[in-house]
């Protein structure tokens, strides 16, 4: 199986840096083999999913951030799963330990997002860190479970250049696909392209942070997993 790698670009960039970053990205990447090889999903704040959207070729998709626990109707400021999925968003990130932090999501709500995730047809990329990754699994549905991606990002690495242990992703790794299901789990914790091969063998791809804000660091990080 392809692995996969989201870049995951918070809250930085604007419409003119995303820009440039495409320009560069696209042109590298449609002379290069690497799509055949990897599922590279960019996951830019919600006002530029389409911007980005339209400029992407070669399969490489897009991915939301975040994606409202509600389906349509009367909630202010919200953004729903079916509307992203109408400007094709392939996979969701819910349950980011920043949106757990400063946002104050809990379980249930990750709950909901991947119950509305799943009906509008997008992926949720289900975030957990060792402490809470059962007590996220029972509040999703068995059947709900089997069908997420999760993501293992610990707190202690992530933003930090501090990235986890191998050893420890892969026995995490291991709890996850027991508890979830045999789901692809993806690592996330400062990776970049000098070490992201040390991850090759446990994970089933990785949400990058810091290393995609660059263009350079992304595609340098993306040609190495293409050769895996
Ligand atoms: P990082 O972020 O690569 O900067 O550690 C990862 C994430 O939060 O998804």
């Amino acid at each position: 199986m392809k692995k996969l790698v989201i870049a995951n670009w918070k809250s930085h960039k604007n419409l003119t840096t995303i820009e440039e970053w495409m320009d560069v990205f696209i042109s590298k990447l449609g002379k290069s083999l690497i799509p055949g090889k990897v599922d590279i999903s960019i996951a830019p704040s919600a006002p530029f999913l389409s911007p980005v959207a339209n400029d992407l070729d070669h399969g490489v998709t897009i991915s939301s951030q975040d994606v409202s626990p509600f389906p349509p109707g009367k909630y202010t400021g919200a953004s729903n799963a079916k509307q992203l999925a109408s400007l094709g968003v392939k996979y969701a990130i819910v349950g980011h330990s920043e949106r757990r932090r400063y946002f104050h999501e809990d379980h249930a709500v990750v709950a909901n997002k991947v119950t509305q995730c799943l009906e509008a047809g997008i992926t949720p990329v289900v975030c957990v860190d060792d402490e809470y990754i059962a007590a996220q699994a029972a509040a999703i549905t068995p059947e709900e479970a089997g069908r997420c991606v999760v993501a293992y990002e610990a707190l202690s690495a992530i933003g930090t250049g501090n990235n986890m242990d191998v050893a420890h992703v892969a026995e995490v790794t291991a709890d996850i696909k027991e508890l979830f299901g045999p789901v692809p789990v993806l690592y996330g914790g400062s990776v970049s392209a000098e070490n992201v091969a040390e991850y090759k063998a446990v994970s089933d791809g990785w949400l990058v942070g810091t290393a995609s804000l660059e263009v350079d660091d992304f595609m340098a990080l993306v040609t190495v997993v293409a050769g895996f």
